[in-house]
């Protein structure tokens, strides 16, 4: 728990600290107690600019301008959401209502949203999209992952990486969510506009792609094309896999060393095998099972397996329409076979993993100031107390936003 040397009086004019922590999870095994949430007891963090500075022990903490009473309650880094789709418009509550009356889901209700999409201005389109955000960040949700698929042609899915370029960097280019409703009868030419005109128009606003690969989506040879295109022009892959029915999307992942194979329900020993063997992180959208009736995946298996697991809320108005974060984490410790710890790690340090990313998802001396505030003297009641509304600040890049 060292401070860098200079944090005592370099940083005392603009920092702020924020003391008295009862319990604080730092993601950074060197600190504290030396488990993988590298949980500190009576913390204190410094914040200066976008980044923390210090972190320690609320008695050594350094004197700054500006003090937070934490009060005793629990900090954690502010949730990673690597998985949503948050640029569409409209809803499909009859659908949810058929599902629950016993109706099975399957995917083909992407093309309900895909017309609300086309049919939607640019203004309602940025206005959902804040919507959601706004929803997320009060759950304290401080970095996510979006992406295209409800446009699938060239212009549509250009104007969704755009808007989505406004709110994140981490912008995922999925024309090939499914099978264009204009190319019904064609499969081949939507895969060739995907890997050829739309792929020109949607990088430069991307920075990934994805692929659904599933039956009545794109089979393992299209995922293959689809995704090879895409690191041809600079992209870096990330597949919808093994969701619905066992398939090739996580192994296709794992070979093309794509930074996540997510949803990981239908699982082979090869498959979890396969994940054990890479870089390529799997994440767990639990928000799919609960909404979809699904079987939930095994994440026990996995951890236990060694693969770095992440959880992401996959927020979409048909299969997953919750952007909460700690919704997902109460469903996975209750359903999934994950411990409390495991769970805030998958959301956190597991959704950084999943993003490639090393400046969010922890907390430590340089990286991003971003945290929540919960109102619970541990983190371990966010799975403890399912629903209720827990997280009571959040700062992002240094700024308290909530
Ligand atoms: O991740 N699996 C494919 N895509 C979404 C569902 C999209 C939808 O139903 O609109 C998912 O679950
Ligand atoms: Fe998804």
């Amino acid at each position: 728990t060292a401070a860098p040397a200079t944090a005592n009086n370099a940083v005392a004019a603009t920092a702020t600290v924020i003391t008295n922590i009862a319990s604080l999870v730092t993601n950074d095994p060197s600190l504290g107690d030396g488990s993988p949430l590298g949980l500190i007891q009576d913390a204190a963090v410094v914040i200066a600019g976008d980044r923390v500075v210090w972190i320690g022990e609320s008695s050594k903490a350094p004197a700054t301008d500006n003090r937070v009473d934490a009060g005793g309650r629990a900090v954690i880094p502010g949730f990673v959401d690597s998985h949503s789709h948050l640029v569409f418009a409209g809803d499909r509550t009859a659908e949810f209502n058929a599902r629950m009356s016993g109706q099975a889901y399957a995917a083909g209700g992407i093309r309900t949203t895909v017309a609300a999409t086309r049919a939607a201005t640019d203004e309602a389109l940025e206005a959902n999209v804040t919507r959601y955000l706004r929803e997320a960040l009060l759950q304290g949700t401080t970095t996510f992952e979006t992406k295209s698929g409800y446009g699938l042609t060239v212009e549509d899915e250009a104007r969704a990486l755009r808007i989505a370029a406004r709110h994140t960097d981490e912008v995922t280019y999925l024309g090939a969510h499914i099978v264009s409703p204009d190319f019904a009868d064609d499969p081949a030419s939507y895969v060739s506009l995907v890997t050829g005109e739309m792929l020109d128009a949607c990088a430069p606003h991307a920075r990934w792609i994805d692929v659904f690969c599933e039956k009545g989506a794109f089979d393992g040879d299209q995922a293959r094309a689809i995704l090879t295109a895409g690191k041809a022009a600079g992209l870096h892959p990330r597949v919808h896999a093994n969701q619905l029915s066992y398939g090739p999307g996580v192994q296709l992942a794992v070979e093309l060393d794509a930074a996540s194979a997510d949803h990981c329900t239908h699982l082979t020993q090869a498959d979890v095998d396969a994940l054990a063997s890479g870089d390529t992180v799997a994440t767990l959208l639990p928000g799919a099972e609960f909404s979809t009736r699904a079987e939930w995946p095994d994440a026990r298996r996995l951890i236990d397996a060694d693969v770095t697991v992440a959880l992401s809320t996959d927020c979409n108005p048909g299969s997953s329409f919750t952007s909460s974060m700690p919704f997902c984490i109460a469903l996975a410790v209750r359903d999934m076979g994950m411990t409390p710890n495991e769970a805030l790690w998958s959301a956190t340090a597991g959704g950084a993993a999943a993003l490639r990313r090393t400046d969010v998802g922890r907390l430590a001396p340089g990286a991003r100031a971003d945290l929540a505030i919960l109102d619970a003297p541990s983190h371990v009641h966010l799975a403890y107390r399912p629903g209720v509304p827990l997280v009571s600040a959040v700062w992002r890049r240094g700024e308290q936003v909530v």
